[in-house]
């Protein structure tokens, strides 16, 4: 049965690190019809609109999504909600993906580009579940306003709201022991209930959600520590689970852990399972263009859509496999270039993992 994948290029680049991983994916000889809109600034410029209709409509008929990037300085002085990062968050919130899990995997080819010694990070295997579609990212009351009342009335302020349901909650923690339970059986919830009400909430409800995975050892975790804690010692932990907001910061600090923000895949879940694939990356206007960029996190967040989505995980091995290949060989793009290496552009990145499809 033929299998639709929506491919949104996006900015900066995402258009070069998914003609990758398209590449790849069309190498792999299987049946699947491939669907191309434009999002973000793209979508902007040639429409007016970062989250057109027939992008969305598309995003909604595919079987799955392979997203590449959205941003680009040249936008931010735009109204906010025709700017292009509202493009990943419309499609998120309009697709219910709420569960974001993303893997940092330390290839052991790698050891050295990690910032961290190679004792500290060799072995390394966690995973970050952040919750998508809540927290401060969607909460209102928000906005610019003249304060109305209190110490600093009549000035101007700018203010966002932290919420959580208790819905939302639940569901990213069964995601969160779920995982657990397929893995080493320990999660740690990551949140700030020292000081906000939202986490003391979430860290209740993660307690309760807990009683019913006996199998699970749950620990919670403030945030600030949990960051220190990530760079000490990381393989103390196994999956995290976290909000929208700790989760986005957490995850980037993880990407170094495995050498470089370019290697960080992530897939985005909803409740049936659809899901949205995207590398953990932005746009990086500051290297696109030059064919520089590491196309690896979006790569194997292709293989990941083939796991999750597509039921193929015997194709996603092989893509995992061709990746770990090209690292043997030494192949690495300017990001986890180091001395003794072979440096190569995305394209050539591209190449050599297809060649080592074979
Ligand atoms: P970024 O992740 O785009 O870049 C941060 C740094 O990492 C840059 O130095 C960049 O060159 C480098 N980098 C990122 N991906 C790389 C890759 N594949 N290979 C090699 N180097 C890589 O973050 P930023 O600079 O803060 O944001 C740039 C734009 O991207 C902004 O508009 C931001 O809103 C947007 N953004 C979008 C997404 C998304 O689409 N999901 C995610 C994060 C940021
Ligand atoms: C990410 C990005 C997005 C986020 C932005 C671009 C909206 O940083 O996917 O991690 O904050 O979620
Ligand atoms: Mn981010």
């Amino acid at each position: 049965m033929t299998q639709h994948i929506a491919v949104l290029p996006g900015d900066g680049i995402g258009p070069e690190i998914i003609e990758q991983a398209v590449r790849v994916l069309t190498s792999l000889g299987e049946d699947f019809r491939i669907e191309e809109q434009p999002v973000g600034g793209a979508a902007y410029a040639a429409s007016g609109h970062p989250l057109p209709p027939a992008t969305l409509d598309l995003a909604k008929r595919a079987d799955a999504v392979l997203f590449g990037s959205v941003g680009d300085w040249k936008y931010d002085s735009l109204e906010r909600s025709l700017r292009p990062e509202q493009a990943i968050l419309g499609l998120r919130k309009q697709l219910g993906l709420f569960a974001n899990l993303r893997p940092a995997i330390l290839y052991p080819e790698l050891a050295n580009a990690s910032s961290l010694k190679p004792e500290v990070v060799a072995g390394l295997d966690i995973i970050i579940i952040r919750e998508l579609t809540g927290d401060i990212y969607f909460g209102s009351p928000r906005g610019m306003r003249t304060a109305p009342d209190g110490q600093f009335a009549g000035e101007r302020e700018g203010f966002d709201t932290m919420r959580y349901a208790e819905s939302e909650i639940r569901r990213i923690a069964h995601v969160g022991f779920k995982t657990a339970q397929k893995r080493n059986r320990k999660l740690c919830s990551v949140d700030k209930s020292n000081v906000l009400e939202t986490f003391q909430f979430w860290r209740d409800i993660m307690t309760e959600v807990g009683k019913e995975y006996p199998d699970v050892e749950l620990s919670h975790m403030y945030v600030d520590n949990a960051a220190m804690q990530l760079v000490r010692a990381p393989k103390q932990f196994d999956v995290i689970v976290t909000g929208n907001l700790f989760g986005d910061i957490l995850s980037d600090q993880a990407s170094m852990l495995t050498g470089s923000i370019g290697m960080l895949p992530s897939a985005s879940l909803n409740e049936s399972g659809k899901g949205l694939y995207e590398p953990s990356h932005g746009s990086a206007p500051d290297i696109a263009n030059q064919d520089i960029a590491n196309p690896l996190a979006t790569i194997l967040s292709a293989a990941m859509m083939l796991r999750y989505s597509l039921d193929k995980a015997a194709q996603a091995d092989r893509i995992e496999a061709a990746v770990k290949t090209v690292l043997g060989q030494g192949l690495r793009t300017a990001d986890i270039f180091e001395a003794g290496t072979t440096k190569v552009g995305t394209t050539e990145m591209g190449n050599a993992v297809i060649k080592a499809l074979k």
